[in-house]
């Protein structure tokens, strides 16, 4: 169906000749009347359409006894079809080729033979009535494409696969059915471990209803369309591997296979190059924001071939969660595995942020205040550093076990899953100061050292915090402080990544892809947007350069009294230490240089000898 010009018989027909069923064109059933009007340029009435409609019915009908067949005709009002359709409606299927008035305006007048004058053209477009339940297709597709397009669908295959339902996978799933894709779901069987999990997954959500489930690899495969689409949430590391070496041989050619998990970029880029050895398309693709975000909108981070992304993109795009402007959280971030490197980066931010906030309850603790106190003075910092982590610790905080609140008997060792590892191991490789995610990461890694811990703490005397001379704003101001630096050098490594990988990455538009969604969305992410619409480096903002030396005096007091009275905070020092270092004209590192040509002749540059060239000292003489 579709309106006169639309491309229905050239379609129709070949799709008859793919299907091999027979081929009818509407047109040729006309009463001898209308035939007569419309050779007169008349508009048929309702009435004059009733027996020809009736007569396609019949028609129909009469096929399907024997198979099937396609029958074109422009069918624009809802009761035409209605007409068309009687007692068969489970047997009809739909197909509308869908374009602006334009655009067929556009193809009638390029076709010789054939003219419509644009009041008739206008008054079909008047009276059509879009179906809900049909098969829409742009008529700006080649006819090859149409076809196929039409044959996945018909045959209804699933558009989407997704394989893996642990807390991560289960949440897409979710989200891309109540998106209403249709999709297909596979966890594997474990003896006595993961039974039926995608079965019983299915049958306890209502959106589910239409999903395919499974836990034989085969079976899941073969119910997608092809080109299929395969997103892996399954564990990152070796897992990917093993999955990649089960499904390849139930895939065919251009198959798409997408890396959902926080794998490392590095085997992301290998799987890219193994996997375009055997035709098939690998997309890897970060994903954040947990379970909730996976559910209702996390940010997504693809990356890979560019082609590739806009066979996927719908679906990626039309799940993840939506910036201020209703933009998606998602976009094409680069080629090669740069999606899993900025979604490295994310978490090497993410733990600055959290540690950060771990900093500052522990001096609002010092300052007497209790757990809900700090939850009130953190909430009363809204306004100026709002994020999702500020929110989440503020309810963290407030959760009360009887009495006592829950924080306060959670043992203090933090674990990690690897990524704050790979950024600081990224950073080290790339020569980047990342040294807030270093100190973040070293700090978890502190914490596991509970016995000795608390061996060592009895060998020394330590300061009591009474003393501590800061007000609850001075945190404030250090905390944002130490946000930019840690924001400064997470956009910093991914520059640095990006020129030498040739990435050509877009940094304001990775911010933006973070500033909903996502764990480190924040007010803070949202500045950024446009900050690094300008430049890199965030340190030459005049916006940044105002709040930083607006708060800086506050991360000095903050830092040198808790230094004082002996309480932990690395990350906020280090936002000092790396600022002072980054800021420094004349740095210590002449010393080094003179120390490496002293004991291993290392050579050094002098600065009152612009040629660049490396000196050698004879020191002992
Ligand atoms: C996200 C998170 C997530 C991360 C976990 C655990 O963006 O949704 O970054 O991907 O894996 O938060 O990280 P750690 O166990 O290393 O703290």
């Amino acid at each position: 169906m579709g309106v006169s010009g639309s491309g229905k018989s050239t379609v129709g027909k070949l799709l008859a000749e793919d299907l091999n069923i027979p081929f009818f064109d509407g047109d040729d059933f006309h009463a001898k009347s209308n035939i007569i009007k419309m050779s007169r340029g008349q508009a048929l009435t309702d009435g004059d359409r009733f027996g020809w409609l009736q007569s396609l019915n019949s028609l129909a009908k009469k096929q399907l006894e024997k198979n099937s067949c396609i029958i074109v005709c422009s069918a624009l009002k809802k009761k035409y079809r209605e007409l068309l359709s009687k007692d068969i409606q489970n047997n009809t299927k739909w197909i509308f080729l869908q374009g602006s008035f334009e655009e067929i305006t556009d193809r009638i007048n390029k076709r010789t033979n054939h003219f419509m004058n644009s009041e008739m053209l206008k008054s079909q477009f008047d009276i059509l009535e879009e179906p809900k339940d049909a098969i829409k297709i742009d008529i700006n597709l080649k006819p090859k494409e149409i076809i196929a397009l039409v044959k996945n669908q018909l045959e209804s295959k699933s558009e989407f696969g997704l394989f893996g339902l642990g807390v991560m996978g289960k949440s897409l799933c979710r989200n891309l059915a109540n998106n209403g894709f249709k999709i297909s779901m596979f966890n594997r069987h474990v003896d006595g471990l993961e039974v039926d999990i995608a079965k019983k997954f299915k049958s306890e959500f209502p959106e589910l209803s239409s999903a395919s489930a499974f836990d034989d690899i085969s079976a899941f495969v073969n119910t997608l369309q092809q080109p299929r689409r395969i997103m892996l949430m399954v564990n990152a590391g070796k897992t990917i591997d093993y999955v990649i070496k089960d499904l390849l041989p139930h895939l065919s050619e251009n198959d798409i296979l997408i890396d959902g998990g926080n794998s490392n970029y590095k085997k992301t880029k290998e799987r890219i190059e193994y996997l375009k050895t055997k035709n098939i398309h690998f997309i890897g693709a970060g994903i954040s924001g947990g379970e909730e975000g996976a559910l209702k909108g996390p940010s997504i981070m693809p990356s890979g071939d560019k082609e590739t992304y806009t066979q996927v993109k719908d679906y990626l795009e039309t799940i993840s969660a939506k910036d201020e402007n209703n933009l998606p959280c998602c976009t094409y971030v680069g080629p090669q595995g740069s999606g899993h490197f900025i979604k490295m980066v994310h978490n090497g931010i993410e733990y600055v942020e959290m540690q950060l906030l771990a900093e500052v309850s522990t001096i609002l603790k010092n300052l007497g205040q209790n757990p809900d106190q700090i939850a009130n003075t953190l909430d009363s910092w809204k306004d100026k550093a709002s994020s999702y982590l500020l929110e989440i610790t503020t309810s963290i905080l407030r959760k009360k076990e009887g009495e006592d609140w829950l924080v306060n008997k959670i043992l203090d060792t933090a674990g990690n899953k690897g990524t704050g590892n790979w950024t600081t191991i990224a950073s080290a490789e790339l020569g980047v100061p990342s040294t807030l995610i270093a100190s973040a990461l070293f700090s978890r890694y502190i914490s596991f050292y509970k016995e000795e811990r608390i061996r060592l703490n009895i060998n020394f005397e330590r300061q009591s915090s009474s003393e501590l001379n800061v007000t609850t704003n001075n945190v404030l101001e250090a905390y944002q402080f130490a946000r930019i630096i840690n924001h400064y050098q997470g956009f910093k490594l991914i520059n640095e990544a990006s020129k030498k990988f040739s990435w050509n990455l877009n940094l304001s538009e990775i911010a933006r892809i973070w500033t909903n969604g996502c764990i480190i969305k924040s007010r803070l992410m949202q500045d950024l947007v446009e900050v690094l619409k300008d430049t890199d480096n965030l340190l030459v903002n005049a916006q940044i350069i105002a709040m930083i030396n607006h708060y800086k005096p506050s991360a000095k007091k903050v830092v040198s009294q808790c230094v004082l009275n002996d309480l932990t905070v690395p990350a906020l020092s280090e936002a000092i230490q790396f600022f002072n270092g980054i800021t420094t004209v004349y740095a210590s590192a002449n010393i080094i240089q003179a120390q490496r040509d002293y004991f291993g002749a290392h050579t050094y540059q002098r600065i009152d000898d612009n040629s660049e060239k490396f000196h050698h000292t004879d020191w002992k003489n």
